[in-house]
């Protein structure tokens, strides 16, 4: 393979480019890990020259990676970094970027294009790179591209926006970004349930009572009040890195770690989801989210969600799995709870009040990322009292770093590398908005089988979301390990 590359960056003036790509790219040379003859293209509207794009990027380098920025590299990645103004709605400022693309490369070479832009410029930015003939593959070089989110905004759109990226490059060009599955926690998932035996017998429903997957955030909306009015939680994050997250709890274990044959396992999970009922769902909006900039004042968008769904397989019949997402709650952290059946039946001479916390192993994708198993032991000098402890993994101490990788570094170097195992598939994006389109469009025909709530900011989200499991003789666990004892308490 050639390793002759350019990343090409649309949207090279925007907030991602700074606050992620950059920072990512420059980590990944620092490594050696990207190939030899690589450069980075950037491109926006602003008249830019280079000089003055890499004046901006050290800038914001220097900002968002703290002490990790590098300065006696930095001149040397810089000497790599060019810049090309033009817009995306222009025919003729493609065909002047692929001009100049041709000159730096000074021969046949790679390219990735990465579109870090409003998704409204997404289909321009496509048939453009198609019209000007830059996404045709040649000369033994790839041309590849990666969409961020959101793709699309409901299953229809999702699908038109798919036909148009499929009139332009074949799938296997295509590079959909969902920065969770990039993250390390994530990722392990599959090594811990498929690298090892323990955890697989057990991973069904003849032991497993439910699974939570829960993604709290402490942030509000902030200034992305003006997308996030049109969008709401669901669309935010159970759409994409929720229902991503539970395909890879649920999959079957596919017989390779070849991306097609772990994305079709994934498909097939999303395709079992049976659909949610609403009134298995809870929605709810913080309290001041109205008062934000860019807010309609009688909005209706929740900020948080809460559902049950069920997954109609061999596997996971009866199983429920508990959702839930929300802005401007207590804590951050994602997690994902598999809880464990009680014993069938305890011999053991306890208080008739003694309520037996079940096993519960939590996967902690953020933050102290790790995995904990909890389990009850015998307190020691007592005749027959227990009491549940942790066994915990912690990635921090496991192999004493302080920070993980940023998802990006993960997913450029995997798109750089042909590994598209960590995207998502057009059918997995579809039948994801398969899943989710339902409930947004009952709540708005049916308000009141699920109401809007509303929520306090830095508390739990709604009263009615713990009832809602209150009412099986549930709870939600809100952290990993120590947290979950404090929790109890
Ligand atoms: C993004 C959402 O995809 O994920 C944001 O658009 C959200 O609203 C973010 O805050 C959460 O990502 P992370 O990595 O901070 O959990």
């Amino acid at each position: 393979m050639s390793e002759n590359t350019t990343i090409v960056i649309f949207g090279a003036s925007g907030d991602l480019t700074s606050r992620k790509l950059v920072p990512a790219l420059l980590h990944l040379y620092c490594k050696g890990r990207l190939p030899e003859g690589v450069r980075v293209v950037g491109s926006a509207r602003r008249p830019w020259s280079d000089e003055q794009f890499r004046e901006v990027l050290r800038e914001h380098a220097e900002q968002f990676m703290g002490a990790a920025f590098d300065s006696a590299l930095w001149p040397s990645f810089a000497a790599r970094l060019f810049y090309v103004p033009g817009s995306l709605n222009e025919l003729d400022d493609f065909r002047k970027l692929d001009r100049a693309l041709v000159r730096l490369e000074g021969g046949p070479a790679n390219r990735l294009y990465y579109l870090s832009v409003g998704p409204e410029l997404y289909e321009a930015a496509i048939r453009n790179l198609a019209e000007a003939d830059m996404a045709r593959e040649r000369d033994g070089c790839w041309r590849r591209v990666v969409i961020e989110k959101p793709f699309g905004r409901d299953r229809a759109s999702a699908r038109a926006l798919n036909s148009v990226v499929h009139a332009a490059f074949e799938e296997h060009q295509v590079y959909r970004i969902d920065h969770y599955l990039g993250k390390e926690t994530a990722q392990n998932i599959l090594f811990l349930r498929f690298a090892n035996t323990i955890f697989e017998p057990v991973w069904n429903r003849r032991y497993v009572d439910h699974v939570q997957i829960s993604v709290t955030e402490t942030v509000d909306v902030g200034h992305r009040a003006g997308y996030y009015d049109g969008s709401g939680v669901l669309r935010d994050m159970f759409q994409n890195h929720l229902l991503q997250l539970l395909s890879l709890v649920a999959m079957e274990p596919p017989a390779s770690f070849e991306a097609d044959a772990v994305r079709n396992e994934k498909a097939k999970v999303l395709s079992a989801i049976r659909p949610i009922a609403l009134a298995d769902t809870i929605r709810a909006q913080y309290r001041g989210y109205r008062d934000a900039e860019g807010v309609a004042p009688d909005s209706q968008t929740p900020t948080y969600a809460a559902l049950r769904l069920y997954i109609d397989n061999w596997r996971w019949k009866g199983v429920p799995f508990y959702l839930r997402s929300g802005k401007a709650l207590r804590a951050k952290a994602s997690q994902i709870s598999i809880q464990f059946q009680r014993p069938p039946h305890v011999m053991f001479d306890l208080p008739p009040d003694f309520k037996l916390i079940p096993n519960i192993l939590a996967m902690c994708i953020q933050p102290d990322e790790g995995v904990h198993l909890k389990f009850q032991v015998k307190v020691p000098d007592s005749a027959q009292a227990m009491r549940p402890v942790d066994m915990e993994f912690r990635y921090q101490t496991a192999f004493n770093r302080e920070s993980l990788p940023d998802a990006y570094e993960r997913l450029l170097l995997d798109a750089l590398q042909g590994d598209a195992s960590l995207f998502a598939r057009s059918d997995e994006i579809e039948l994801a908005w398969g899943i989710i389109d339902p409930v947004i469009q009952g709540w708005e025909a049916s308000p009141e089988v699920s109401p809007l709530l509303t929520y306090e900011p830095g508390t739990w989200g709604p009263e009615q979301a713990d009832a809602f499991l209150a009412a099986e003789d549930r709870r939600w666990w809100h952290g990993c390990g120590d947290q979950m004892t404090e929790d109890e308490a």
